[in-house]
C-alpha cells in the first residue's frame, strides 16, 4: 500500500523540462484566444437598441403560412390527446393516457387553452371546451382548498383572456362567478389574499408570511374583470394590494419589493429579493398598473 503510494509521482517530479513545449505551446494558445474574445470576437452582449431596431425578417407569407400551420399542428396533437384520454379533468399524463387533477380538478388545460384556440381559429375545439366551461361550478370537497395563485393565472385568466377575444357572455359570467367563489380568500386585515381557499365553505388556509408573486399577480384578472362586469368590488381587491405595496416601507430593500410579506400586516418580512422566481409574475402584473397611480378607477369609469 505505502509502497504503491509512494510510486505516485508529485508535481516536481513531473519531467518539466521534458514537456517544456507544450507548455510554451499551451501558454501561447491561451494568450491568442484570450487576444481573440478581447478584440475579435462579437460580443454576446445583445442591448436593448439592436433587439429592437432588428427588423423582422421579409420571408414571404407562404414560410409564415407554413410555420404557423405546423405550430396548429403540435396545438392540435396535444390537445386532441387531452380531449381523448383526461377531458374534462385537468392535465394528460401522455405516457399513460390517463388524466390527472392538480389544479382543483375544473379542467385547466381546456380553459387554459381557450384563447390560443380563438387565436388559431379552431372553433370546433372552443365550441366543446365551451360546453364544459358552461357546465363548470367550481366546487370542491371541504376539506380541499384551491390554490388562490394557480387558480386565478390558469382559470380566471384563461376566461377572461378568452373573452377579450370573443366577447362570449358565458365565459364572463364563469369568471365572475369564480371570482366571487374565491373571494372570502381576501378576509385578512391587510386585504392580501391567502394561500388558498375553499370555493364552497370559503374557509381559507395558509400561512402568514405570503410570497410576492402569489400577493399581486392578480392585477390585470381583477381590473379587467371589474372592467367587464362592471363590478367595482373586483378592482377594490386589486387597488387595496397594490396601495398596500406602494405605502410599505422598503427602507431595507433600497425601494425594491422583497419576496416575502407579512399577509396580515402587509409589512415585508425581510429583505430577500428576486426577479425570478417567486417574485416574477408579480412584477409583471404591477408595472403595467403603476403607470398611472390608480388606472382601475378610470378603467372602471370606461367601461361602465
Ligand atoms: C368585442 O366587443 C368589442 C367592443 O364592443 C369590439 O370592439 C370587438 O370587435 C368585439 N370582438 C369580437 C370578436 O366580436
Ligand atoms: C373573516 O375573518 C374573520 C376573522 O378571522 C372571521 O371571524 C370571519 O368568519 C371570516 N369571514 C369569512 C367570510 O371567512
Ligand atoms: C405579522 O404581523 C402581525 C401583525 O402585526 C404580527 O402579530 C405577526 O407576528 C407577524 N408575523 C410574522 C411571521 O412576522
Amino acid at each position: 500500500m505505502l509502497e504503491s503510494w509512494t510510486r505516485i509521482p508529485t508535481i516536481s517530479s513531473l519531467s518539466y523540462p521534458r514537456h517544456r513545449p507544450l507548455f510554451y505551446f499551451l501558454g501561447l494558445s491561451f494568450i491568442l484566444v484570450g487576444l481573440y474574445y478581447h478584440f475579435i470576437a462579437p460580443t454576446s452582449v445583445v442591448t436593448r437598441d439592436e433587439v429592437f431596431d432588428t427588423p423582422t425578417p421579409q420571408l414571404p407569407d407562404r414560410i409564415w403560412d407554413e410555420r404557423a400551420a405546423q405550430v396548429r399542428q403540435a396545438f392540435e396533437h396535444a390537445y386532441h390527446g387531452y380531449e381523448q384520454y383526461a377531458m374534462p379533468h385537468d392535465e394528460l399524463k401522455p405516457l399513460l393516457d390517463k388524466p390527472i387533477d392538480n389544479f382543483n380538478g375544473w379542467g385547466v388545460t381546456l380553459v387554459d387553452s381557450l384563447d390560443t384556440m380563438l387565436l388559431m381559429g379552431l372553433d370546433d375545439e372552443f365550441t366543446r371546451a365551451l360546453a364544459v366551461v358552461d357546465k363548470a361550478d367550481f366546487a370542491l370537497p371541504k376539506n380541499q382548498f384551491a390554490p388562490f395563485f394557480e387558480t386565478v393565472i390558469r382559470y380566471l385568466g384563461g376566461l377572461l383572456s378568452a373573452y377579450a377575444l370573443s366577447n362570449n357572455t358565458v365565459l364572463l359570467h364563469r369568471a365572475d362567478d369564480l371570482a366571487l367563489k374565491l373571494d372570502t380568500v381576501f378576509n385578512t386585515t391587510s386585504g392580501f389574499p391567502f394561500f388558498a381557499v375553499n370555493t364552497v365553505t370559503g374557509f381559507t388556509r395558509g400561512p402568514q408570511l405570503g410570497i410576492l408573486a402569489e400577493i399581486a399577480s392578480l392585477q390585470m384578472e381583477y381590473t379587467y374583470l371589474a372592467k367587464a362586469t362592471g363590478k367595482m368590488q373586483h378592482a377594490r381587491r386589486a387597488g387595496k394590494i397594490i396601495k398596500a405595496l406602494s405605502e410599505a416601507n422598503l427602507d431595507r430593500t433600497g425601494g425594491m419589493f422583497p419576496v416575502r410579506w407579512n399577509i396580515s400586516s402587509s409589512e415585508p418580512y425581510d429583505s430577500h429579493m428576486s426577479v425570478g422566481a417567486q417574485a416574477d409574475s408579480a412584477h409583471e402584473c404591477k408595472f403595467p398598473q403603476s403607470e398611472s397611480k390608480f388606472p382601475q378607477s378610470e378603467m372602471i369609469r370606461d367601461g361602465s
